[in-house]
């Protein structure tokens, strides 16, 4: 058996920032971001919405289209860098909320890549039988991380949600390849150094704004570029497929100019490469799940498709999953 993906969901706020929101706040242009990014809008949760509320209910939907019953998930994970807090995971939380009683639920903090970190951990527990049914989520409130002073990074971020039950499928479907990477010598192209036990959390790290996610964004646009078109092909090679043999590639949503620049670099055709960030912005490790689940529900994927997803976030991380539906 391999392990395959049964059912997916997704979730978000109804809060909306647009980019002429952003135009009120900083000093920055719809122009400027649509060109730069390709973002249009994205979801922003109001004060009183956090991580897990979107999680649960993606991993509903993603339960509901699996026709899998909550009691018969034996793991959740959820990639988050946006927990509802320290302690206890967001994983707990979740599962409390969807009375999986037989699971053990645990976070996966490998920012953009998370949900690519999670496939690749259930993967081999499915393959080899150890469990029957994984949870693997994606849900982050980044609009609470951001900084909306520094127009670089605030303008890229959104929030939301997705979901997918895993479970055993024939040989021959499911997850054909899968590789999950890091490189933590590019630390601070993208951290929030403040709120852990190196800086604590002070007056000091306050008035810093250290709590907050810092990006050199023109640094790691190159990283982003280079990583995830080399784990593409590694994972074409690996599995004996090419390019052609893809239906659809899902790219972590970072910008588009980031999607645009892999899609040239492994020789697809733009249509063949997902992009839904006018909509939804970088939703980091939610980007992936919500664009699957969009795909699947839209028919853009269909039984025997072949499809290519591939990530990449702070860390830095990455890592490629080849499937088969
Ligand atoms: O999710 C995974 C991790 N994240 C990523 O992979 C993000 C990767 N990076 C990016 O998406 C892009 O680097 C950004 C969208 C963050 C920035 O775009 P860029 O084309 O790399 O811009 P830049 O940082 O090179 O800045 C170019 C100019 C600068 O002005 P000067 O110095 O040339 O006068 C910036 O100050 O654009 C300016 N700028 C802005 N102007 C208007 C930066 N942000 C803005 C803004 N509005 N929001």
């Amino acid at each position: 058996m391999n392990a395959g993906i049964l059912g997916t969901g997704h979730d978000y706020p109804e809060g909306v920032l647009t980019n002429a929101d952003l135009e009120k706040i900083v000093d920055t242009s719809d122009e400027w971001i649509t060109t730069r990014t390709g973002i249009k809008q994205r979801r922003k949760a109001a004060d009183n919405e956090y991580t897990s509320q979107f999680a649960v209910r993606a991993a509903n939907k993603a339960l509901e289209d699996a026709g899998v019953d909550a009691k018969d998930v034996e793991i959740i994970l959820c990639a988050t860098t946006t927990p509802d807090q320290i302690l206890p995971s967001t994983g707990c939380l979740i599962q409390k909320e969807l009375g999986a009683t037989n699971a053990a639920g645990m976070d996966v903090f490998a920012a953009c890549s998370g949900f690519l970190y999670g496939i690749s951990m259930v993967e081999s527990m499915i393959r080899t039988g150890q469990i029957k049914h994984a949870l693997v989520i994606g849900a982050e409130v980044l609009t609470k991380y951001v900084d909306y002073t520094d127009r670089s990074t605030c303008v890229i971020f959104g929030d939301g949600a997705g979901a997918a039950v895993l479970g055993a499928v024939p040989e021959g479907k499911g997850i054909l390849a899968t590789k999950i990477l890091s490189d933590g010598r590019y630390e601070e192209q993208l951290f929030a150094p403040g709120g852990g036990t190196k800086l604590g959390t002070t007056h000091e790290t306050i008035d810093n704004r250290d709590h907050y996610f810092k990006m050199r964004g023109n640094e790691l646009f190159k990283v982003a570029v280079r990583s995830m078109s080399k784990i593409s092909k590694e994972m074409l090679d690996k599995a004996g497929y090419t390019v052609d043999d893809v239906k659809i590639v899902i790219p972590h949503q970072a910008n588009q100019r980031i999607t645009d620049a892999v899609a040239s670099r492994l020789k697809v055709p733009k249509e063949k490469v997902y992009s839904n960030i006018a909509q939804h912005g970088n939703t980091s490790s939610a980007s992936i799940p919500i664009a699957l689940d969009e795909c699947l529900k839209d028919g853009k994927i269909v039984e025997g498709d072949l499809v290519l997803m591939t990530a990449f976030g702070g860390g830095v991380t990455w890592g490629g999953t080849l499937v088969r539906f």
